[in-house]
């Protein structure tokens, strides 16, 4: 078995991407979901092919909607139907919005979530309210809603970033019972789906309303080339397929995705690899930081760390921006995701790099 995150320190810092540009070179960068590893073979060597065909033209054809299809049967059992390309998930999510609801309803989402599901919706004049976890909470509240608009939207992300958790079956079916009898529209962000370490359900199969986005883009480290599906239930409502998108997916990346959802030992590798450094984070707080509060994620890359009952040596509220100027080490601050008093580590990284960075933060903390 290959390691695919033990890429050099001195290849990470010469990496022109937001990951390794952002702080000064003595800081360890463990913040913005971006992996530490190589592109797997088959995805370089599909780039590397389009420049020798020079094959930078429009997008066309059904290959990447093939490719996901095979992937999701043979990884879920599941075989996807009608997918539609967007440049990426976000803005699959926003023009989503904009055809199912009239402008200003409500969008409702969970606290603490990736704050673009939160901020990009607002940005488009819906009315977006975060709320507690739980089906009975969700079921109160969709009880207040007024007859104004027909419609309402609640966002969901499985895996949510940032816990790592991942949804059962069962409380999939619960979510879209409640939602019908409320009218509401779910529309669920999957795009840590690839790297769950527990069995992950697609939400479409469970809801047949609902509406679902996909990517290769994390799992694959390819959001330099974005590309996501649109996956519509068959018995949700009708969208209008927004025209200016269409014509923004990317061909490049439409060749690099399909090429990465063919790449399942790479990433059975990968996802071998991301197990050793949960449990090295794990085994880590529970040895240094016990007054750390942390949940083994189920999914994803990103530990979500409750830091509220600690401070720094020097007594200060233990923040990201603390922790770059005392610890060396980024993280990502808690705030934007509704959890001040949080950090969340991206622990995709080689071993060597975040045994340092947690020791620094043990160093630095009290
Ligand atoms: C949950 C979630 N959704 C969406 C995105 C961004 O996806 P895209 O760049 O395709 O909009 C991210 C990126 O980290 C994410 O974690």
């Amino acid at each position: 078995m290959s390691d695919p995150l033990v890429v050099p320190e001195r290849v990470l810092r010469s990496r022109t991407s937001a990951k390794w540009q952002q702080f000064e070179p003595d800081v360890l960068p463990l913040w913005v979901a971006e992996m530490d590893c190589d592109l797997a073979p088959g995805v370089a060597a599909a780039i590397h092919a389009v420049i020798d065909r020079g094959d930078t033209g429009y997008a066309a054809g059904e290959t990447l909607q093939n490719a996901h299809r095979a992937f999701a049967a043979q990884t879920w059992g599941w075989e996807p139907e009608g997918a539609e390309l967007v440049p990426n998930v976000m803005l699959g999510v926003v023009s989503l919005l904009r055809t199912l609801l009239r402008p200003g309803a409500p969008v409702f989402t969970a606290n603490p979530i990736y704050p673009p599901l939160v901020e990009y919706p607002r940005a488009a004049g819906f009315d977006v309210r975060q709320l507690a976890d739980g089906i009975e909470e969700l079921d109160a509240q969709w009880q207040k809603l007024t007859g104004d608009f027909p419609r309402a939207a609640y966002l969901l992300c499985n895996p949510q970033n940032p816990t790592g958790q991942v949804h059962s079956a069962a409380e999939l079916e619960a979510l879209g019972e409640v939602a019908r009898r409320h009218g509401v529209v779910i529309i669920v962000d999957e795009i840590h789906a690839p790297l769950s370490y527990v069995p992950f359900t697609p939400v479409i199969p469970q809801i047949p309303e609902a509406f679902a986005l996909q990517s290769a883009s994390k799992a694959f480290n390819l959001v330099g080339l974005n590309v996501a599906l649109l996956l519509r239930g068959p018995q949700a409502p009708p969208v209008r397929r927004a025209p200016e998108l269409i014509s923004a997916v990317s061909h490049v990346a439409e060749i690099a995705h399909s090429a990465a959802y063919g790449q399942t030992q790479w990433l059975a590798d990968l996802l071998a690899a991301l197990r050793v450094r949960r449990e090295i984070v794990a085994r880590f707080l529970a040895r240094e930081l016990p007054q750390v509060g942390f949940a083994t994620p189920d999914a994803t890359y990103l530990a979500w760390l409750d830091f509220s009952a600690m401070t720094t040596a020097s007594g200060e509220p233990v923040t990201a921006r603390r922790l770059v100027a005392e610890a060396k080490v980024a993280l990502s601050s808690g705030r934007p995701f509704g959890r001040p008093g949080f950090l969340r580590l991206n622990f995709a990284t080689s071993e060597e790099i975040l045994l340092e960075a947690l020791e620094r933060i043990a160093a630095a903390v009290r």
